[in-house]
């Protein structure tokens, strides 16, 4: 049954591949410069973010496929990381192309300070934990897949997307940010499935106390009271749908 349902995922994702070079960023970057400072600053700070993000999930994953121990869930995650690797090209081609930054060394000092401390501390120390065996695998996925992902990531392209279609600006960050949301769909799903493998929730580490603070990393512009709300009450069913399943299971 699980096994099927990582097959299933796999499909899903295999799917929804796509190529962040063939995103058209032209009319973007002609736009860009007469774009509203305001405007511009929070398109910044929330692109910003994503190039570190992006970065470091894409760094962090390998220890989670090892620690799978079956072979589907492993292929899920190879197929996650290839994910991620793509959208850390594409918010970097969005910063470089459009904002004018250099992603590698000029797009920390845009990003929110709470997103560059769950991203830049928080993951690494988990996923070390989790290759040298000191975390098990539902505490590291309840961290990075329900909290970073299904909480941080959610709010933030959640923000994106909507500042872009109301002022109706910048086409193809948008169309690249629509494909990321549809990847993510699926990762936050892989690590519910594995939660649901090990018998819920209750081995998931601090994942209900990191949550609030996740859900505000962003800062208060982006992370706005009704985005914090809809992010932890998605999370909150995502957590009932596992104790229930765990109880089921015992
Ligand atoms: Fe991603
Ligand atoms: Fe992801």
């Amino acid at each position: 049954m699980t096994l099927a349902g990582y097959d299933h995922l796999l499909a899903a994702g295999r799917r929804l591949q796509w190529d962040d070079a063939a995103v058209d960023l032209r009319a973007d970057a002609a736009a860009w410069p007469a774009l509203d400072p305001a405007l511009a600053a929070r398109v910044t700070a929330l692109v910003a973010g994503f190039c570190v993000a992006e970065v470091a999930v894409a760094a962090h994953l390998h220890p989670f496929g090892p620690a799978a121990g079956n072979p589907s869930a492993a292929a899920c995650f190879a197929l996650q990381a290839q994910d991620e690797r793509r959208h850390a090209r594409f918010f970097a081609r969005a910063a470089a192309e459009v904002l004018g930054i250099d992603p590698d060394t000029g797009a920390r000092a845009f990003a929110a300070p709470g997103v560059l401390a769950l991203f830049e501390t928080d993951l690494p120390a988990l996923a070390d934990r989790l290759a040298a065996g000191d975390a098990a695998l539902p505490e590291a996925v309840g961290l990075y897949h329900l909290v970073l992902e299904g909480i941080v990531f959610a709010i933030g392209q959640e923000a994106l997307l909507d500042t872009l279609t109301v002022a109706g600006v910048l086409p193809g960050v948008r169309d690249g940010l629509a494909r990321v949301q549809g990847d993510e769909r699926w990762h936050v799903g892989l690590g519910v499935m594995c939660l649901q493998d090990a018998g819920g929730t209750a081995e998931a580490g601090d994942v209900a106390t990191l949550a609030a603070r996740a859900a505000a990393a962003w800062g208060p512009d982006v992370a706005t009271p009704e985005r914090v709300e809809r992010a932890l009450a998605v999370h909150a069913r995502r957590l009932t749908v596992l104790a229930r399943a765990g109880a089921a299971a015992r």
